[in-house]
This record gives structure tokens, sequence and C-alpha cells, in this order.
């Protein structure tokens, strides 16, 4: 994990502190030039070590994103369209009315932290190693009840402070569906169509879900299309919209934080994922090796998908870990060739 277990409080200070430190230096390195001149020298130099939010640092690249999508994200072809679309749009609008709101959904291992990162990448320069990015984990980082009303002002402290300081960051929220429904109430606010809240505006911050919820109803909508010997990619958002929609109202588990996020339509986009199929396992494991500089190895990849447990019983069609464990699989397998 990378930004989620900064202090709370801790980071504002601590970049007000870093600033305020470098300045006095730099002016005293480029003493002899003229003053305004030696600090705006000092500026740049800092700005361009230093992540700053500004243009340099935070910059949308659309061609990438798209590439990434269709390119590195495999076999989730609703969430590569919903999500250039969303994002693109988000982007390219001036004046946001509210900030951005994505709701992803699905089965484990087949892609929401990975989109997210995709996200990440094409629009920080430093992906998720960006300081203007944090990420929450629900059992992690609040997992005690009776601290919630701590956690409440904490969570809201942190995320007004950060938009403060940097208008266009980013939360991620994990295991959204083991999150206190009192804390989600707490950062409604913040996803809303305000102008400004106490002097802040919002409207250019991008807040990610993450969850399992509707998973279960997303994959029979993926079978039933399997059984009636219909193509994956016939899927449409609209076929899988009934199916979240079912589950985000009628879920027990799941099913209250969505209802009372959907009643003030705060979410933009519910974003469903598959669950993946041994073909997109074999992608995965490809990827992978590419991503750690090895040769391609397409019969390791087979053989590291092909080990993998499938569900349903008998019909073996979709992965129990998604694309989960193959990158450790392919380690272990290639320990033992
Ligand atoms: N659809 C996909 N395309 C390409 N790679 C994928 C895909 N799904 C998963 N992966 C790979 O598997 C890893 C684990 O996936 P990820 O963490 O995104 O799953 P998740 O959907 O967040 O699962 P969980 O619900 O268990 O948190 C990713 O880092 C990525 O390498
Ligand atoms: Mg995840």
């Amino acid at each position: 994990m990378t930004t989620t277990h900064k202090t709370f409080l801790g980071y504002v200070l601590i970049s007000s502190l870093v600033v305020n430190a470098f300045e006095p230096i730099t002016t005293t390195v480029v003493a002899g030039a003229s003053g305004a001149a030696a600090i705006a020298a000092g500026r740049k130099i800092y700005n361009y070590f230093f992540e700053s939010c500004d243009s340099k640092w935070i910059a949308f690249n659309s061609t990438g994103l798209e590439v990434d999508l269709y390119q590195k994200l495999f076999g989730q072809h609703v969430v590569s369209s919903v999500v250039l679309k969303a994002i693109t749009g988000f982007k390219k609008t001036e004046n946001p009315k509210k900030p951005l709101v994505l709701s992803l959904h699905g089965w484990t291992g087949t892609g929401k932290n990975y989109v997210s990162q995709l996200i990440a990448e094409n629009v920080y320069k430093k992906g998720m190693a960006s300081s203007f990015i944090h990420q929450f984990v629900a059992t992690a980082h609040f997992p005690h009840q009776s601290q919630i009303e701590n956690y409440k002002s904490q969570l809201q402290h942190w995320i007004k402070g950060n938009v403060t300081n940097c208008p266009q960051s980013m939360f991620i929220f994990d295991e959204m569906d083991k999150m206190h429904p009192g804390l989600i109430d707490s950062i409604k606010p913040y996803l809303d169509y305000y102008e400004k809240l106490d002097g802040v505006s919002y409207r250019q911050a991008i807040f990610i879900f993450l969850s399992n919820s509707g998973g279960e109803d997303i994959t029979q909508v993926a079978l039933d299309f399997w059984r009636e010997g219909k193509n994956r990619e016939e899927i449409k958002l609209k076929d899988l919209e009934t199916a979240l929609s079912l589950s985000v109202f009628n879920n027990k588990q799941g099913g209250f934080w969505h209802a009372s996020l959907i009643d003030k339509n705060l979410v933009d986009f519910f974003i469903p994922f598959l669950p993946l199929e041994y073909k997109h396992l074999v992608q995965c494991g490809m990827a992978e090796m590419a991503a750690k500089g090895l040769e391609p190895n397409y019969a390791l990849a087979d053989q590291v998908a092909r080990d993998m447990i499938y569900f349903p019983k008998n019909e073996n069609i979709f992965s129990v870990k998604g694309c989960k464990t193959i990158s450790s699989k392919l380690d272990l397998y290639r320990d033992h060739a």
C-alpha cells in the first residue's frame, strides 16, 4: 500500500513544513541573482523535483488511459468504456458541478484496484505514489466500532485538509461494503453539489469506492450469457445495471451504503466488473511476465491458469480468485521449474 499509512493530519502538517523548510535554502543557493528572479528560480527547481499541485504533476492523459483500459485490462469491455467516458468527461469539464464519484463492483481479483491504478497513472505523474492520492481500506483504517466518532472527524479533517492543499485530490475507499454507515454519512457532504463547504470546493476531486457487492449478481448475468451460447462481449452495461441495482437495494450486507448514496444521486457511475475466465488468466500471466522483465512463456502462463480453481462446479468457467495470485504462482512455478 502506498499512501495509505500516512497518519491523517500528519500529512498536511508535513507537506507545509517541507515547503517552508525548502524555500530559504533555494534562496541562499541562488544568492547574488536579483531577489525575485532568485526566488522564482528556486521555486522552479523545487517544482521540478517535488510533487506539487500543478499541471506539471497533475495532467490528464486521455490517450494513455484509453490505451491502458483497452490493452492492459483484460475481459472488462464494459468497465473500459464506462471508466474512459467517466474520467474523460469529468476532466474535460472546466467547472464540474460536483466531484466525480465512481463505484466499482465485482468479484474478487477482477481488476478493481488495478483500474484505480490505471486512472492514477494517467492523471498523476507519480501514479499511485502521488501524495494527492489517498487510499483507505475499511478493515485496516477503521477497524473499531467504538472509535467511529474519532474516525469520522479524522476522515473529515483529512479530506478537507487535502482538498484545501490540492483540489485535484483522489480518494479511494476500498472494502466500501465493510465501512460503518456512520462513516459513510460523514463523507456524503463532500460528494454533493455544493459550490463550497466552509470555503473549500470539492468539485475537482475524484472519489472511488471499491466493493465486492453486486459481484454475485453480475456473475449470474455473465453465466446466463455463457449458457445461452452468447458472446461475453455482447454483455452491455444495461444488462448488468438491473443486476447491480437489485443487489444494491436488496443485499443486506452491502445494500445500506448504496441506498444512502443513491438516494441523493451522489454516485455518478456504477461500474460492474465481470468474473474472469481461463483465457484472461493466461493474459494476466503473460502481462505479469512482461512486467517482471521475463521472456514470454506461453506454456507457463497456460499451466498457471489451468491450475487455478474455476466455478460453477462442472462447468468451470470463472476463476474463483480472478487474476489474483497469478503473479505469486508464476514465481512459484518458475522456482520449481
Ligand atoms: N481484468 C484484469 N486485467 C488485467 N489484470 C488484472 C485484471 N484483474 C486483475 N488483474 C491483476 O490481478 C491483480 C489483482 O487484481 P485487483 O487487486 O485489481 O483485484 P480486485 O478486483 O481489487 O479484487 P478484490 O475484490 O479481492 O479486492 C492486479 O494487480 C492485476 O495485476
Ligand atoms: Mg481490491
